[in-house]
């Protein structure tokens, strides 16, 4: 693959109108969302909700590329195919998770560092035989109890860069995602100064191993009030402090910047999205890779029953459109 393919296929994720869907929830994280629906948690279950979400009707007009787990690339739908042909024929394109979760850190209290680069390399040329052609990679970042430690900044995001230059190289898409987490009652400023100093320190490592900005794309939380703190931020003062963060951090030679929604509400998210692309043309496209904020309507809607897969991907879709609109600022809550 050469080079022009790989900016290719970052441009394609960040499409106008379309944006990414986090699909790729670990067996265990899978296993606590379908608890909230008392569904158990099997192979044929992941793969039948999985299912009803890349199989509804349309939804390649609003979904670029679904990020799977390593199970979901390896399982075929029900009439057989494999659900990456299934994606594939709805237009979207196949990315997989390659971390292997955030682990404790030596001598860090409290703090993560995401494992996974052993053997990444080999992981990669199967994936990518699979049909994947681009990756994941989280990093989690807390706030609290005097953390995040410069420590655990560093290590993440030299873990980052390392992954992103491996997937390059084998021919994948790398999202870099140095997420800062929501949970905690610091207020919106103490989010912007950890998420300032995690896109610098991260941007530093990726220039530092060669990794290609142009090829890449950034996955980061929003900058936003800590979930407990007592004054919560407006959706003005989100998307305003959120595209000043970047501003001053991240290269415009990035393609595009694809938000997580890390636990807001699927109104929330939309709402923040669709702010920050009405405030104009930004130097890289800012579009969604929700998890929770694509998918909880339509988790709750079916139950993990089969009766209610059509109504179940009426939802995903309505979702998937309102967030659509957001991406290119034209969502209002009357949509809703
Ligand atoms: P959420 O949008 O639910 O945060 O999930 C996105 C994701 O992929 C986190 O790694």
């Amino acid at each position: 693959m050469d080079d022009l393919e790989l900016e290719d296929i970052a441009l394609a994720l960040v499409a106008p109108s379309k944006g990414i869907l986090a699909a790729d929830e670990s067996t265990g994280t899978i296993k606590k969302r379908f608890d909230t629906i008392n569904t158990v948690s099997t192979a044929d279950s992941r793969r039948d909700y999985r299912e009803l979400l890349f199989s509804a009707k349309g939804v390649g007009d609003y979904i670029s590329g679904a990020i799977l787990y390593d199970e979901t690339l390896r399982q075929t739908a029900k009439d057989g195919r494999p659900l990456v042909r299934l994606m594939m024929d709805q237009g979207i394109i196949p990315g997989i998770k390659v971390d292997t979760g955030a682990k404790p850190l030596a001598f860090a209290d409290g703090e993560l560092v995401t494992e996974g680069l052993d053997g990444l390399r080999d992981r990669l040329n199967e994936y990518r035989q699979l049909g994947a052609r681009f990756a994941k990679w989280r990093a989690v970042i807390s706030i609290g109890n005097g953390n995040p430690s410069e420590y655990c900044i560093n290590v993440n995001a030299h873990a980052l860069a390392r992954y992103a230059a491996l997937c390059q190289e084998a021919g994948l898409v790398p999202i870099v995602e140095p997420e800062v987490l929501m949970d905690g009652d610091h207020d919106i400023d103490e989010c912007y100064a950890v998420t300032e100093t995690a896109l610098k320190t991260v941007f530093d490592e990726l220039y530092k191993q060669r990794v290609v900005l142009e090829q890449m794309l950034l996955k980061p939380n929003m900058v936003i009030s800590g979930t407990d703190c007592p004054v919560q931020a407006d959706v003005e003062e989100v998307a305003s402090k959120t595209m000043y963060c970047f501003e001053q951090t991240v290269p415009a030679a990035v393609p595009g910047i694809v938000f997580l929604s890390g636990g807001q509400s699927e109104k929330q998210a939309t709402e923040h999205l669709n702010a920050m692309n009405q405030m104009g043309k930004h130097p890289w496209e800012i579009s969604y890779s929700f998890g929770r904020a694509l998918q909880a309507s339509a988790l709750a809607t079916w139950q993990g029953k089969a009766e209610n897969v059509s109504a179940a991907q009426a939802a995903f879709l309505h979702r998937a459109k309102l967030t659509s609109a957001a991406r290119d600022g034209e969502y209002s809550t009357d949509m809703e």
